[in-house]
Order: structure tokens, then sequence, then C-alpha cells
């Protein structure tokens, strides 16, 4: 299987997410492509619910791809607006099935992990993709290797 990782990163954390993700696919023998979204200018760290211009300097081509990952962090109780983003330009995703991941800084999925996962999910069907139930890596209270290694295994199995 061909899958491509493609995720947002200000600070690092869902890049190690992503690339944790990448070494158990790789150990099982599928082809990965791990790419991170690259932006014409900074972005603004600012709800995704507030309007802001982010030009995608890398989008790739999802037809090239079996499935396809999305990943962000979460920002404002919401995903990241780079992550949001991408998905609206993408492609059609239509006959692709997708799982989106995050990132959070607190320690309880409700504190903004679940919403950004729903809102991810829901613009992924709104392209037309099959949506798989995504994770999330959470950091206070929590040893973020753990984290990594728990959640990279549940979307490893998901989607093999
Ligand atoms: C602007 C901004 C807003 C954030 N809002 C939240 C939030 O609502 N809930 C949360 O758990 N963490 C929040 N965080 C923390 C990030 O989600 C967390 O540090 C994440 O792991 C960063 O991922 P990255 O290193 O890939 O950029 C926020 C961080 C930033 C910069």
């Amino acid at each position: 299987m061909k899958v491509l990782i493609l995720y947002h990163s200000q600070s690092g954390n869902t890049k190690s997410f992503a690339e944790g993700i990448q070494s158990k696919l790789t150990a099982l023998g599928h082809q990965t492509d791990c790419i991170q979204l690259q932006t014409a200018s900074p972005v603004k760290h600012k709800s995704v619910r507030e309007q802001q211009d982010i030009e995608i300097t890398n989008l790739p081509d999802p037809q090239a791809y079996d499935m396809l990952l999305f990943g962000g962090p979460v920002w404002a109780f919401g995903p990241s607006p780079v992550i949001v983003e991408a998905i609206r330009k993408m492609d059609s995703l239509a006959g692709k099935t997708c799982l989106p991941f995050a990132s959070m800084g607190l320690f309880c999925e409700k504190m903004g992990g679940t919403a950004t996962l729903r809102y991810m999910s829901r613009e992924l069907a709104t392209k037309g993709a099959k949506v798989l139930p995504g994770a999330i890596c959470k950091r206070m209270f929590h040893d973020p290797a753990a984290q990594i290694e728990k959640n990279s295994a549940k979307i490893v199995h998901t989607i093999t």
C-alpha cells in the first residue's frame, strides 16, 4: 500500500507523531511519503474560524496514494488552519480512504482534540473521502514518546 502522511507542525510535535506512524508502516513493508506542509509566508497563530490567507507551496497529488493521513496541531480548540487549507485545496479525494491525526498540548481530548478530528473528518468527507477514525497525542501529564507509540500503533492497526 502506498500511504501519504501529510501534516502541519509548528514546533515539531506533530512531526514526531507523523514520523512515528511512518516508521511503523515502513516496518510493515508499506511505501510512505511523509510530507510537512510549507507555506509561502509565516502563518498567524489564529483559530481556523478566523479568516487568514494561507498559500501552501508543496501540496502533493492525492491520486498517487492508496491511503492518505492528514495531521496537525490543535489550535484554539480546533484544527490548525494550515491542514484545513491543505484539505480544501487538495484535488478530489473521491474513492480515497483518509484518516485525521492531531497533537495537542492539554491533557484531555475534550480540550480541543476531539473537535479537531471531527472538523478535519468533516472537511475530508466534503472532498469525497471515506474517513476512518483518527488518533490524538496529548502532552500535558503524558509521556510524549509513549503517546506517539500508542497512537501510531492505533492508526496503523486501523488502516492495515
Ligand atoms: C496558537 C495555539 C493554540 C493552541 N491551542 C490549543 C488548544 O486549544 N488545546 C490544546 O490542547 N493545545 C493547544 N495548543 C498546543 C498545541 O496543540 C500543541 O503544543 C501541539 O502539540 C503543537 O504541535 P506542533 O509542535 O506540531 O506545532 C495550541 C498551540 C498554539 C500555538
